[in-house]
Formats: C-alpha cells, sequence, structure tokens
C-alpha cells in the first residue's frame, strides 16, 4: 500500500452489539486492529485506535426487555464488560465509543440533516420482509424459503411503515468507479469481488428510519418528525466519524479518512457499500482500506450462546495467557479465511513456535553469554563472521511491511519466525561450544552477539503482535522497544551497543495437557452427543406429538410453498398452522384428513402469519409425504 508513509493513521474496530457478550471472534477483530495500531505507532505514524459499542435498535430493546432491564441500563452494563475485557487484555485503544454518548447523537443527527438538506434523504413506505437480529431489509428473492433471513437463518417479519429513504441507487455508479480506482480500498481481494458483484446488480435505496420502535437516535429537531428513529446501521457507522468529533468539537477530523476499517465478513456490505456511499453524501473523502476477516468457528459450528459454544475470550486468556492467546490468533489463519478454534491448535503453537523456536532462544543466549562471556555481549566482529546471517534477516524484515499493511498478520509471523530458525540454525551450524574449546572466543562472542541481535530485531518486529513478551526480551538484552530503536535497530539495520545481559524468568511454558476448564469440555461431549443425533429419552417427553384433523386449509397469498391450516388437538380453539406442503397438497385434499402435530413448539410467525405447532412429515428429493395414523383417532391423541 502506497499510503504507508503516511503521518496519521485512523484504525478502526467495529463497535460491538450489546445485546451479547464477547466471544472469540470479537476478540479476533479487536486484536488484528490492536496489532494494526501498534505497528503503526511504532512506525512513526501518528495513530488513532478507536472501538466501542452498538447500543442502539430493536434488538437491544428486545434484550433488554427479556431481562426486565430498559435499554439504556442494559447497554452501560454489557458495554461495560466489553470495555472490561479489552483492558483487562490491554488493548491500546484511544477511545472508546457508546452510540448512546451525546456527541454521537448530536454527530448523527447533523449527518442526517445533512444528507437531507441535498435532497438525498426523502420520504416514502417501506414494505418489506426485515431480520431483527441482523437489523437488515431484504426482498421476498433475498429470503431462503420465502422466509428466513438469508444472512443468519431466522425468521423474517413483514414490516409495512412510513419511512425516510437514502437515495443509494444514486451512489451506485460512483461506488463503482471507487472500487476500480482504489485497487486495495477492500481487502482481500475476494472479497472485494463479491461487493463489485452485489453492487452492479443494482442498489435499491436504503429505509433509514424506523417507527416500530423506540430505541435509537431521534431525526434532527429541524426535520420534526418524532414517531421515527434513525436506522441502526446509519447510527452505528457514523461511529467512525463522531468518534473524531464530526458535528460537535471537530479537533480531532484531520484523523479522518480512516486508514482501515476492520470488519468481518458479514458487515463487509455495510461498510463497503452503505458507508462509502453515506461519506459521498457528506461530501467526506472515503477510507483507504475496508479489510474483512473470516469467521471463527468451533468444531466447524457457528459459535451462538443457544448452542452453548460460545468461547470467551477472557477464560482463554486465563488458562493460556494473553500473548499466546494473541499469536495463536494472529498466526493460525490466513486473513480473510474463516479458522477453527481448538485446544490442542493453540497448544501446539505455544509449544512448538513459542515455547521451542522464540523462548528457549533466549533462555540460550542468556546460558551461552553466561557461560563463556559473564553475560556480556559485544557486537563489534558480527559483521566480519555473520555478514551472510545479518543479510538473510535483512531480507525476512523488508517483508514485513507489505504483510502488515494487506492486513496479513499470518504471513508477517511467518516471516517473522524465519528470522529465529535462522538464529538456531546458526547455533547448530556454528556450535559455539566448540568454538570455545578451540580457543576461538572471538568468534565464539561473535556468534552469541549475532544471535541476540537477530533476537533484538525479531522483538521490535514482534512488539505490534505480542507486545509483552517482546519488552520482556527487550529487557533482557538492555533496550526499550520504541521508535528511535526501530529506526535504529530496523530501518538503519544497525546492531546493538555492548551490553550485559539481564538474566530473566523463561518466556512461555510448555503445556502438556487442555487447561479449559472441565466444565467447556463436558459442553463439548454434550455437544458430541447432540451431533451424533443421540438424546435421552427425557430429551424425547420433551416434545409433545398428539394426533390432529385439519378442519380448514387455505394457501397463504404470495408464498409459492405455505399453506395455512386450522387444526383440530382436541383443545378449545382450532389450532392455527403455516407449513410449507403447497407444492404437495392442495387445501381441498388435507380437509377432514388427520396429521400429527408437534404441539408444544413455541409459537412463530411466518410471513406475518402465527403459527402454533408444526405437522410431522417425511421428505426426500422427490416428494413429501405427511406421516398419519394408520387408523382414525380422536383429536388430541397423544403419540408415544
Ligand atoms: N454492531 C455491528 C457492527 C457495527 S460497526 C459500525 C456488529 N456487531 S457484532 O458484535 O455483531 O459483531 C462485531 C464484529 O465481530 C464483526 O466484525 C463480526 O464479524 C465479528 N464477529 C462476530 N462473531 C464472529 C466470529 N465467530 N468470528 C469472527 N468474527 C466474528 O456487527
Amino acid at each position: 500500500m502506497k499510503d504507508s508513509h503516511c503521518k496519521k493513521a485512523y484504525i478502526t474496530t467495529p463497535i460491538y452489539y450489546v445485546n451479547d457478550v464477547p466471544h472469540i471472534g470479537h476478540a479476533y477483530t479487536t486484536i488484528i486492529a490492536d496489532t494494526l495500531a501498534r505497528y503503526s505507532r511504532l512506525v512513526g505514524i501518528d495513530t488513532f485506535f478507536l472501538t466501542g459499542t452498538d447500543e442502539h435498535g430493536q434488538k437491544i430493546e428486545e434484550a433488554a426487555k427479556k431481562r426486565g432491564k430498559n435499554p439504556k441500563e442494559y447497554a452501560d452494563e454489557i458495554s461495560k464488560v466489553f470495555k472490561d475485557l479489552w483492558d483487562y487484555m490491554e488493548i491500546s485503544y484511544d477511545k472508546f465509543i457508546r452510540t448512546t454518548d451525546k456527541e454521537h447523537i448530536i454527530g448523527v443527527q447533523k449527518a442526517f440533516e445533512k444528507m437531507y438538506q441535498k435532497g438525498d434523504i426523502y420520504k416514502d413506505y417501506y414494505e418489506g420482509f426485515y431480520c431483527v437480529s441482523c437489523e437488515s431489509f431484504f426482498t421476498q428473492t433475498q429470503l431462503i424459503e420465502g422466509e428466513f433471513c438469508p444472512d443468519c437463518g431466522k425468521s423474517t417479519q413483514i414490516v409495512k411503515e412510513e419511512s425516510y429513504f437514502f437515495k443509494l441507487s444514486k451512489y451506485e455508479k460512483a461506488l463503482l468507479e471507487w472500487y476500480e480506482k482504489e485497487e486495495k480500498c477492500i481487502i482481500p481481494k475476494s472479497k472485494k469481488n463479491e461487493v463489485i458483484s452485489f453492487v452492479k446488480q443494482g442498489l435499491q435505496d436504503l429505509s433509514i428510519t424506523r417507527t416500530s420502535f423506540e430505541w435509537g437516535i431521534k431525526l434532527p429537531s429541524s426535520i420534526n418528525d418524532p414517531k421515527h428513529v434513525i436506522y441502526v446501521w446509519l447510527d452505528a457507522l457514523m461511529n467512525y466519524l463522531t468518534a473524531l468529533g464530526y458535528g460537535t468539537d471537530e479537533k480531532r477530523m484531520d484523523y479522518w479518512p480512516a486508514k482501515v476499517h476492520l470488519v468481518g465478513k458479514d458487515i463487509l456490505r455495510f461498510h463497503a457499500v452503505y458507508w462509502p456511499a453515506f461519506l459521498m453524501s457528506l461530501d467526506l473523502p472515503l477510507p483507504k482500506h475496508i479489510a474483512a476477516h473470516g469467521w471463527w468457528t468451533r468444531n466447524g459450528e457457528k459459535m451462538s450462546k443457544s448452542k452453548g459454544n460460545v468461547i470467551d475470550p477472557k477464560e482463554v486468556c486465563e488458562a493460556y495467557g494473553i500473548e499466546p492467546f494473541r499469536y495463536f490468533m494472529l498466526r493460525e489463519v490466513s486473513f480473510g479465511l474463516d479458522g477453527d478454534f481448538s485446544q490442542r491448535a493453540l497448544i501446539d503453537r505455544i509449544n512448538s513456535d513459542l515455547n521451542n523456536d522464540l523462548g528457549n532462544l533466549l533462555n540460550r543466549v542468556i546460558g551461552m553469554s553466561q557461560k563463556y562471556f559473564d553475560f556480556n555481549i559485544d557486537s563489534k566482529n558480527v559483521l566480519k563472521y555473520h555478514q551472510k546471517e545479518l543479510n538473510e534477516a535483512r531480507e525476512h524484515i523488508k517483508k514485513l511491511p507489505d504483510f502488515i499493511y494487506n492486513v496479513q498478520t499470518n504471513r508477517y509471523l511467518e516471516e517473522l519466525w524465519k528470522i529465529l530458525t535462522l538464529a538456531n540454525q546458526s547455533i547448530t551450524i556454528y556450535e559455539p561450544w566448540k568454538l570455545m574449546k578451540e580457543g576461538k572466543e572471538e568468534e565464539a562472542m561473535a556468534l552469541v552477539a549475532l544471535i541476540a541481535n537477530l533476537l533484538a530485531k525479531t522483538a521490535i518486529m514482534l512488539y505490534p503482535a505480542m507486545p509483552k513478551s517482546a519488552e520482556k526480551i527487550a529487557k533482557a538484552l538492555k533496550f526499550k522497544i520504541n521508535h528511535e530503536n526501530y529506526k535504529k535497530l530496523i530501518v538503519e539495520d544497525k546492531l546493538l551497543d555492548n551490553f550485559k545481559i539481564e538474566k530473566i524468568p523463561p518466556l512461555f511454558t510448555k503445556i502438556e495437557k487442555e487447561l479449559l476448564a472441565e466444565r467447556k469440555v463436558k459442553k463439548e461431549s454434550k455437544k458430541a452427543e447432540k451431533k451424533e443425533g443421540i438424546i435421552t429419552i427425557d430429551d424425547f417427553f420433551k416434545v409433545s406429538l398428539k394426533v390432529g384433523t385439519i378442519v380448514e386449509a387455505e394457501e397463504v397469498k404470495k408464498s409459492d410453498r405455505l399453506l395455512k391450516l386450522k387444526v383440530d388437538l382436541g383443545e378449545e380453539s382450532l389450532r392455527q398452522i403455516i407449513a410449507g406442503i403447497k407444492e404437495y397438497y392442495s387445501p381441498k385434499e388435507l380437509i377432514n384428513t388427520q396429521v400429527c402435530v408437534v404441539a408444544n413448539l413455541k409459537p412463530a410467525k411466518i410471513m406475518g402469519l402465527v403459527s402454533q405447532g408444526m405437522i410431522l412429515a417425511a421428505k426426500d428429493e422427490d416428494s413429501l409425504t405427511l406421516i398419519r395414523p394408520e387408523k382414525p383417532k380422536r383429536a388430541g391423541t397423544p403419540i408415544k
């Protein structure tokens, strides 16, 4: 990236929803952003690193209600959990923004006003499908089976309400031009291509206000339409500007445009399509890079609270250490691809990369310097004997900036580790113990000093990823990790001055067995049972199955697959069941026939209609057949 020499850098994480507590997916985004921010500061760029929480919207309102709290009270509580976690993990953010902050609210209203005055916002009616979980609108053709959210798979709601719209379609051409002109505006390239093809399909104007709930930012008073609140994504994206004082005290606006917005692939569309369009409307420059990472799964499955497979980053850090966790997250997967979290893989990284390659190398250099030179290190003959090794190290170091600017943290660390391999191999090749025996003290010193210098250079470049470990190495080698030493040891490729090594405790310890609490393991075996489809008899008895008689049946309008049934289950009133069987049965042939019904299923809304149960059917590739009692039975007869 050509802008690597810029003077200021603004680096952001997404702001996290407060309807859930943090898990390793959130930690991943934050750790990468922290690494980029630390790197940026180290190389001398004035850096501003932002993180925070996203606190408005229907999802948060509902989560608060469930817990009997008001939304603000609830948001305060969860926002603090995020902030405390980042503090515990020593994330070097410069500001933690909350979308309930007064300055943010003012800034969002000012932006809305500006877009409105510009003619980019108009009032109309919105009718469509809304996924509360993703806070997103969809057209029916985008839905799975005409009903479910294409992003998260949950049921969508039909919404028809008055709404203000943002003229997204107006910016379609300008967006395509931007993608074309700025090669690295979206990284990695595969993700950029996805965005381009999405935009090429045509952009519809975006509904940016809601009237069906209250927990959001009101429209600016100049528009005077109190029943509307601003759509949560417009509100949330604006955090990147309001954190710099947009609309209030604009003293930090010179950090704009952002150097990099770090996001997960699931929220790339919002950042790579809506956000630049909003910015164009506000006459502001566009971010330099939007970098989208993949998802962390657990045993191949998406993590979610309901599945009980969420991993708490704090628990991992407490068990294995913050720095090994950081190293693992940054090293294990290629940027943009998904990764699977396993304790085994983490332990392997700790034992082999951290303990063997890095920790032991430091121990060896401390040990050799103690044994042969009373801890003294003198670099004066390193060049004489080890020009080749120094050149090789320089070649590795030269490659690092590109990796960091392309957010390829895995390749960055891989390259850095080549210097450690070089150092470890040099000990094997030159055998300092032999040199000492042969009285070649000058050569032995040159070698030990070479190792110390290779470690020092590694430590400086390791600092963004593992700041504490890097500082420990620097402490042993009597220098400080800072921009001056970065210039000296990396840019100018100089060597350490003479010094006395300080003996420090080992950097890492070898891990024998998995350390995460028993509770987790139990959960895992429970999950394994689930995976194999094994349930207990108690699980089975939780399902109430009954014989039902279909009394009424009709087609659901605008749906290719749904029928609306009224079923007699021997209860006071008939049950309404929405069933996806229209392709296989006509309403007429169903009336007065019997079916098997799951009677204690939580009611759900399907295409805006309440469904109070489910009928059983067998389905293969060719057809679907309803499961019916062999002989007629009284409506409501339990099935065992
Ligand atoms: N509030 C929005 C972002 C608004 S930014 C203007 C949001 N919040 S989130 O809490 O749901 O997600 C925040 C980030 O965490 C996203 O980048 C998302 O991709 C990331 N992750 C959430 N789960 C994840 C994994 N399992 N794995 C990796 N990252 C994932 O979206």
